[in-house]
């Protein structure tokens, strides 16, 4: 079983022209509600490419909670440990421009008053053979969560991926066992531009590092010695987003299998690579048939 501690946000995705200015009002071509948060898509993930997975997290009690735990529901995902919070759901408001850059901003809502686990977590936690942790809830209630498996006796492995990248407190690293930043993220975390420089300075930090490099693939180390590069499978992208976290949630799927470090890499590749090749996130990450088919 996989354990998520993370986010769960509404996007909320306006298609325009052009995003207005301050102060202007336009009329947008279409509007979608997308479930998502960094916590969410990687249960989702993790759930489709063949594991038990429960969700640990916050919704609000608007509109917006039901649709975020049915999402999670649908895939799969045990959402016990979702809870229901006083106030708005975490939400992403999402400007999308024909042809330019997006513009986003993120309401935390009930993301933002989550304070470490509570009921059972702790309990689900222990039972789990890896806990996925991102950065998209409060710091503190991150580092209680990762310090839960080492405080019970657990051989749950403890997998940060760093998004946003912020710093990271001692005890949160003290904590984990593997890091998955993206190149940005890793370049942000450590200072050093040229990847392969970043995962060294990342594993004087942790005991392994995944750092994923888009359409080049994966850099992978250990402080055991040993080091990876996994080529991404050539495929044509329509939309990459959450590709990291589809990456994310079937790693942890391998590993809890058992399959070496390369088989993971391979397995969570091909998972990836599958989603880029869909429209939108929860709804273009691969069922484990797919991703089996593809490493055949
Ligand atoms: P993020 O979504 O966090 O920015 P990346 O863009 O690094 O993360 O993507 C994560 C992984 O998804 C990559 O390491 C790769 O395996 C896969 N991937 C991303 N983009 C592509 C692509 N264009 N073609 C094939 N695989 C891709
Ligand atoms: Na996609």
């Amino acid at each position: 079983m996989i354990s998520v501690f993370g986010s769960a946000n509404m996007d909320l995705v306006a298609y325009v022209a052009q995003a207005p200015k301050p102060g202007e009002t336009i009329t947008g071509r279409e509007f979608r509600t997308i479930p998502g948060g960094k916590g969410a898509n990687q249960a989702i993930a993790a759930a489709r490419a063949g594991a038990d997975v429960a969700f640990l997290g916050a919704v609000g009690d608007d509109a917006f909670g039901p649709g975020l735990r049915a999402a999670l529901a649908e895939a799969g995902v045990d959402t016990a440990g979702l809870r229901v919070v006083s106030g708005p759901s975490g939400v992403a408001h999402i400007v999308v421009q024909d042809g330019g850059d997006n513009s986003i901003i993120v309401v935390p809502g009930a993301n933002g008053v989550v304070t470490g686990p509570a009921g059972r977590d702790a309990e689900v936690i222990a039972r789990s053979g890896a806990l996925l942790l991102q950065l998209e809830l409060p710091m503190d209630a991150v580092v209680a969560a990762a310090q839960v498996p080492r405080a019970a006796m657990s051989r749950a492995e403890v997998i940060l991926t760093p998004a946003p990248a912020v710093p990271l407190p001692a005890e949160l690293l003290e904590a984990v066992d593997l890091i998955v930043p993206n190149e940005h993220e890793a370049a942000a975390l450590t200072g050093r531009d040229d990847p392969r420089d970043a995962l060294e300075a990342l594993l004087d930090l942790v005991p392994e590092a995944v750092v994923t490099l888009g359409a080049r693939g994966v850099l992978y180390g250990s402080r055991d010695g040993a080091r990876l590069h996994e080529a991404a499978v050539p495929v044509r992208a329509v939309d990459t987003t959450a590709a990291g976290d589809t990456f994310a949630g079937a790693l942890a799927v391998a590993r809890t299998e058992g399959a070496d470090p390369a088989r993971a890499l391979r397995f969570a590749s091909a998972a990836a690579a599958l989603s880029v090749q869909r429209e939108g996130a929860s709804t273009s990450m691969p069922h484990r048939h797919e991703i089996d088919r593809l490493l055949e």
